[in-house]
């Protein structure tokens, strides 16, 4: 009921906006259609477009260097770039709150893996297939997977960019090859070792705060002792012994001295700062890890810094699966400039300073043997790296996954903060994600 109501508003929007977008895209259409004529496809300072390109926080240099190398080829388009904040989900409700407002004031931003088709339902984003025909983009080109987590409804809302999977960075002066941690006992013992050797504060750095992160940290346990959450017909599974354990584990690595006493307070960036200062021998993070440890304006580790699977529990090493994807503003007034800048971002050329300058594992396979990718992220063409990436963990994969985060960020939270028992907030996540569901 409430859906349809919500597809019906959406639909209305949709009809009245792209009126008032053939409106006033048609005007600057005839203008450019006029200057071009008559100046032998050259373009002109007058007819330059200005396109705003949203994103969150990047600590590396890759934005700037790709909007550099898109504005080169593209002297018509300028692109600005707005920041916007690095927690997901209040990237979240900025983009709802705009969108929802029907703003234009951006035309592309960056979508987490998990907002496409909530993003397509509600009418935010243009479907890309006209584009993507136009220009004979081949998808078949793109990892397959982070493909459809832009499909929905058979159209294509958003292109991916690049492939996010938690992975276990260490320090290479202080842990031998080895030593490598292999399960989450394992990393406990060596972290406790390894706390305040060789200039460190901390064993290991992690992201346990009440926001989207907590969600891809506590998936890593709870699927790292086979445990799930929602199964693949849409079941709410989470009440098992395999994800008690696994939560069990994470309450303890958090409860224990290995990780800062605030860990709780603990996003991406707080971690990553840490571990580029030098304070932990370990680290679970995402791949641009890599890229930001070796960046020798910011980090004091350059060239100490090595990458495996994250530790296992009993059943095995999980990675949750992250990663983020292009769409175009709906009410964007420059839709067809927009796009050239997703073609160029998502292309071969963008990925390809995606990986160089951000450390950010492609979308198109192709680029993992390309020999200056390969140069600055060597790990990328190693077995396990691929394989964990492949294996990589999904989020529930359901409509109002929103709610489904909340209910998870809540109850794990409480069970960090030892307000409730692993066993409790397992119950109240069983009860509170079926009546979301099955509303
Ligand atoms: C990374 C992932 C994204 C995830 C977020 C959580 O940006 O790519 O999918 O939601 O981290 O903090």
């Amino acid at each position: 009921m409430t859906m349809k109501k919500t597809l019906k508003t959406s639909a209305v929007l949709l009809a009245l906006t792209m009126g008032l977008a053939a409106c006033s895209g048609g005007q600057s259409e005839s203008q450019t259609g006029k200057d071009s004529k008559n100046e032998e496809g050259k373009t002109s300072q007058s007819e330059k477009v200005k396109i705003v390109y949203a994103r969150g926080q990047d600590s590396t240099k890759a934005t700037e260097k790709i909007i550099e190398a898109f504005e080169k080829t593209h002297p018509n388009i300028d692109v600005e770039f707005r920041e916007m904040p690095a927690d997901t989900g209040k990237q979240h409700d900025a983009y709802v709150t705009m969108l929802n407002a029907q703003s234009s004031e951006i035309d592309v931003m960056d979508l987490d893996v998990i907002w496409p088709a909530e993003f397509a339902q509600a009418g935010y984003t243009l479907p890309l297939d006209r584009f993507i025909e136009k220009d004979g983009i081949d998808l078949g080109k793109y990892n397959q997977g982070a493909l459809a987590a832009g499909n929905f409804n058979g159209k294509q809302w958003a292109m991916p960019k690049f492939i996010d999977a938690g992975m276990l960075f260490y320090r290479t002066d202080l842990v031998p090859k080895d030593k490598v941690p292999k399960t989450w006992d394992e990393l406990l013992k060596e972290a406790k070792e390894l706390k305040g050797k060789g200039g460190t504060k901390f064993g290991y750095l992690m992201q346990a705060k009440q926001y989207e992160g907590l969600v891809c940290n506590a998936v890593e346990f709870i699927a790292s002792y086979g445990g799930q959450i929602v199964d693949k017909n849409g079941n709410v599974v989470i009440n098992s012994p395999e994800t008690i354990k696994g939560l069990k584990k994470m309450v303890e690595i958090v409860k224990s001295d290995v990780v800062p006493s605030n860990i709780t307070t603990f996003t991406e960036p707080e971690s990553h700062t840490a571990f580029i200062e030098g304070q932990s021998p370990f680290i679970r993070n995402w791949p641009y890890q890599y890229a930001l440890a070796n960046d020798k304006e910011q980090s004091k580790i350059v060239g100490k810094v090595g990458v495996a699977p994250l530790p296992a529990g009993d059943k095995g090493s999980a990675a949750a699966l992250g990663g983020w994807m292009t769409a175009i503003n709906k009410y964007s007034k420059h839709p067809k400039e927009a796009w050239e800048f997703v073609k160029f971002m998502t292309g071969p050329e963008g990925q390809k300073i995606s990986a160089i300058y951000g450390g950010l594992a492609p979308t198109l396979p192709e680029l993992f043997k390309d020999p200056d990718v390969l140069k600055a992220n060597p790990f990328f063409a190693e077995e396990g790296f691929v394989n964990a990436l492949n294996a990589a963990v999904p989020r529930p994969v359901v409509p109002n996954y929103p709610e489904i985060s909340e209910i998870i960020q809540i109850n794990v939270s409480k069970a960090l903060a030892g307000e409730l028992t692993v066993e409790q907030a397992v119950a109240n996540m069983e009860k509170e994600m079926k009546a979301a569901l099955n509303k």
